[in-house]
């Protein structure tokens, strides 16, 4: 077996196994204790840390803001991937990015002027993404594929932790994939929603590698033990 990401801008070929990054999404940890949170995914060496933006509009719920983000940016050395459920996301962009976002995903969904968003947060230094309903084909992104760093496929329906995973959005990731490699982009293929120890490896054998995954760390006994299960899980899983 050879390991061949080292982060991003790698190609991947068939069957060869991939390092893939775990990104705990902390809406489902105690809210009232972000600071320790975070620091149980720097003990179990999480590569993001996943941080989930509602606006009570492009979806029902509401979590955190950008105050909080820049909150723990202070207290962590893990990168934040900021995911964005607003609408239009261009009306705060510059602020989200300045409290600390390192890589930062707007809703296909929810922005008008996709463009012009994605050069902002590139402009700023930040890894650019758009994220996808499950609902939404890949097919809407043909067009911008070569300007993103990395593409969300949200496997369950945005706007609260827990649910359940969607198996057919597995489908489209492996579309994605064909997609990037037929073009030798360097796009990074991420999913968020459902992940846990039953879905994990599918997701990655479908070429998934950033995996978003909330309930089954936070709501597990011992959130350290569930991340290395995690990651152990898709370390094994074959790409195909
Ligand atoms: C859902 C969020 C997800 C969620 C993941 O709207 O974007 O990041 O927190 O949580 P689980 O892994 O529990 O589905
Ligand atoms: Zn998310």
């Amino acid at each position: 077996m050879r390991l061949v990401c080292e982060g991003l801008g790698r190609e991947i070929a068939s069957k060869e196994v991939l390092r893939v990054l775990l990104a705990p999404s902390i809406l489902a940890s105690d809210l009232a204790d972000l600071a320790a949170a975070a620091e149980v995914c720097a003990e179990g060496a999480a590569d993001l840390l996943h941080v989930d933006v509602m606006d009570g509009r492009f979806v029902p719920n509401l979590s955190f803001g950008i105050p909080v983000i820049r909150a723990l940016a202070r207290r962590t050395s893990i990168p934040l991937d900021v995911h964005l459920m607003v609408e239009e996301p261009s009306r705060l962009l510059e602020e989200y990015l300045d409290a600390g976002a390192s890589w930062l995903s707007v809703h296909w969904e929810a922005t008008a002027h996709l463009d012009r968003v994605l050069q902002q947060i590139r402009d700023h230094g930040a890894k650019c993404g758009v994220a996808l309903n499950p609902s939404t084909s890949v097919d809407v992104l043909t067009d911008v594929l070569s300007q993103l760093d990395f593409v969300l496929l949200m496997s369950v329906n945005p706007g609260f932790a827990g649910q359940e995973h969607l198996p057919y959005v597995v489908d489209k990731a492996r579309r994605l994939r064909e997609m990037i490699e037929k073009r030798s982009l360097a796009t990074t293929v991420a999913m968020d929603g459902g992940i846990g120890e039953k879905t994990i490896g599918r997701a990655v054998a479908a070429g998934v590698e950033v995996c978003v995954a909330g309930s089954s760390i936070f709501g597990a006994a011992d959130p350290l033990k569930a991340m290395r299960r995690l990651r152990a899980l898709a370390e094994g899983a074959e790409t195909c």
